[in-house]
């Protein structure tokens, strides 16, 4: 179960933040174009470190030893650009002095053309060559991002310039590096949302439904108010952390449009961001974000901001002009790092358009069509299919009587199985609907529901195709017959394991593992006890037998009293089956 814990965990959206504590051996090669270290925090505007070269000068494939000083650090970047073009590529390669400090990283095509840190250990001194290319610039300077703590940091620090000997003098104003923007004014809210507005002025989202984020904490709201040429976005749910909503294509977590609420320090941050795959958040800038505030009261985070409905050339923000899922998050953050969220979010059954008619919507942590799905495949295997086969194991000799012109326990079984063959057929699309394709990032579930599907749907066209009783080919009707249904029975328990794991149907706990190992011994035990039985009965007959006593009596007693037994047992065990299902039935029901 861990195993597949973990599996289906990485399909969730992990909402983490990079960093240098995150990456402590310094592989942030996704950080070699900007310089910035993947924190949401302003990086701090004045550098305390600096970059010395020897020589001054540089000839094409010559070396010049470059030293980066300053007080204690534990992280690094350091490249060299062209001093006129400092948001260019980096240029030349790098050679280490003491690799146990440092490495290199390729950045762009180059190998070797950033050095970064190998531990979070402090240091105060880092020393590298730098190699010149054979085609270089006629100055180049050095720049390096340095990390002293998650919260602590300085971008882009202007280091030595380097010239070609023939070179006219450097001479470009301090200011190509521009100094990093101050934080945005961000006021505080003195009232609580409402949701008065919603469905009028506001489209709202919100779980549970028509929930007053004004008068109940555990309300998780999300409103878009149009005015003009922006739009007004309040946020508002119980959460310590973080609470974060995301505007996605697709009902999966990846190329979304996403904003983030992060409780810091007694204040609340506002952060756009994008999501790249299922990894964390990128932090983008604020400019695009307007009249931010925020509230905290009673462990309910609030924070609102306006954005324009379209930003032309600004990447990662999506035109709110247009219809989207809509997912709700929230989780923990400490020290101004968000951590995955604790619960799967709330997604919104459909898509829509924020700025069209102000409606009220809702949305589910687990659709309905998932949980649909579930249910009908627990209806089956747990219940149609296992019953369905002790009866044909068992009861041949006990349900012999004629029913509808064939014996009961056929009729039956026959029923059980070819109820539970189409439910399982229905049950199957039902993930497809949902995702509009093959669910990715499912784990092994899918795979082995495929091939469950495949034998639910053999295993009846084979037994209507199957040779009379006396037929030599029965015996291998027979045991085909047995081996692929048991195949199937196995695949389905193991699909029924994953598959309540999966986020989309998200069964609280562990009690979910624990009852159906439960249900998996009370199955196991009624087999047992079935057959040991069985094997009894077959003694006592076979005793009879030897000691030849001519009466037929006890032979019928003993088989008479076999078969009440055997079916006092049957009852006890549907019983048993019927109040698992309806315990998993209900947990689904109640999500
Ligand atoms: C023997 C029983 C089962 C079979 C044969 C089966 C089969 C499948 C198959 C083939 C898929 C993939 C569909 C696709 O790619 O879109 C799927 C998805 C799924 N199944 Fe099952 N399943 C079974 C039992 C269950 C149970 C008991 C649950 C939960 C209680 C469950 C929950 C899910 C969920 C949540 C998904 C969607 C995963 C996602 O896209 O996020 N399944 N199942
Ligand atoms: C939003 O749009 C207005 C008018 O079109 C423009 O003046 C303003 O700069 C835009 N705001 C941002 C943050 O881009
Ligand atoms: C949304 O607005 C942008 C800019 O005005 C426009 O280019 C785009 O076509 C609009 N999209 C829709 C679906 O109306």
């Amino acid at each position: 179960m861990a195993v597949s814990g973990l599996t289906i965990g990485a399909f969730v959206l992990v909402l983490c933040i990079g960093s240098v504590a995150n990456y402590p051996n310094g592989d942030v090669t996704q950080s070699c174009q900007d310089m910035v270290p993947q924190h949401n925090h302003l990086p701090h505007p004045d550098p305390v470190h600096s970059i010395a070269a020897a020589p001054t000068t540089f000839t094409p494939g010559g070396q010049v030893e470059v030293t980066l000083s300053g007080p204690e650090f534990r992280g690094f970047l350091l490249e060299a650009r062209d001093a006129e073009d400092l948001s260019g590529s980096p240029i030349g390669s790098f050679t280490l002095i003491d690799s146990q400090v440092s490495q290199l990283l390729t950045c762009g095509d180059i190998q070797g053309s950033a050095v970064s840190h190998t531990n979070p250990h402090k240091k105060t001194e880092i020393k590298v060559y730098w190699n010149a290319p054979k085609s270089a610039p006629n100055h180049v300077r050095f720049l390096v991002t340095v990390v002293e703590k998650y919260k602590t940091y300085w971008v882009k620090i202007p280091g030595a310039v380097i010239s070609q000997p023939k070179a006219l003098p450097f001479s470009t104003p301090e200011a190509t590096v521009a100094p990093p923007s101050t934080l945005p004014p961000v006021s505080h809210l003195t009232e609580s949302f409402g949701a008065s507005d919603c469905g009028s002025k506001k489209f709202c989202v919100r779980s549970p439904s028509a929930c007053d984020p004004a008068k109940e904490r555990a309300c998780v709201f999300l409103s878009f108010t149009l005015d003009d040429r922006s739009v007004r976005v309040e946020m508002s749910g119980p959460s310590k952390g973080y609470l974060s909503f995301a505007l996605s294509h697709d009902r999966w977590m990846g190329d979304d449009d996403a904003y983030l609420c992060i409780h810091e320090d007694q204040t609340v941050h506002i952060q756009p961001a994008h999501l790249t795959g299922r990894s964390h958040p990128v932090m983008d800038s604020w400019d695009t974000l307007e009249d931010m505030a925020w509230r905290l009261e009673d462990g309910v985070m609030q924070c609102s901001f306006r954005r324009n409905i379209t930003f032309p050339g600004v990447k990662n923000r999506f035109d709110l002009n247009t219809s989207y899922y809509i997912f709700l998050a929230a989780g923990a953050a400490n020290d101004g790092r968000i951590y995955k969220h604790s619960q799967q979010p709330l997604i919104t059954n459909e898509k829509h358009d924020v700025t069209a008619d102000p409606v009220n919507v809702g949305g589910s942590r687990a659709p309905l069509l998932l949980r649909a799905h579930g249910a009908l495949m627990l209806l089956s295997w747990m219940t149609a299919v296992s019953v369905g086969v002790i009866v044909a194991r068992f009861f041949k000799p006990v349900l012999s009587e004629l029913l509808c012109g064939e014996s009961a326990w056929f009729q039956v079984h026959r029923t059980l199985m070819l109820t539970a063959s189409s439910l399982t057929c229905v049950a199957f699309v039902l993930p497809f609907i949902y995702r509009g394709g093959w669910s990715r990032h499912a784990g092994y579930h899918p795979y082995l529901g495929c091939l469950v599907l495949a034998l639910a749907v053999l295993q009846p066209l084979l037994a209507a195709l199957r040779p009379p009783l006396q037929d030599h080919r029965r015996r291998l009707f027979n045991w085909t017959h047995w081996a692929m249904g048991t195949a199937a029975r196995m695949m389905a328990v193991a699909a029924m394991f994953l598959g309540m794991d999966l986020p989309g149907v998200d069964l609280p706990g562990l009690w979910k593992t624990y009852t159906m190992i439960g249900f998996v011994a009370w199955h196991v035990g009624t087999e047992v006890t079935l057959e040991v039985h069985t094997y009894r009965l077959s003694r006592k007959v076979e005793i009879l037998d030897d000691t030849r006593i001519q009466i037929m009596q006890p032979f019928a007693i003993a088989e008479a009293e076999g078969h009440a037994f055997k079916k006092a047992v049957l009852a006890v065990y549907v019983c048993g089956n019927v109040t698992f299902l309806i315990i998993f039935l209900s947990a689904i029901s109640h999500l």
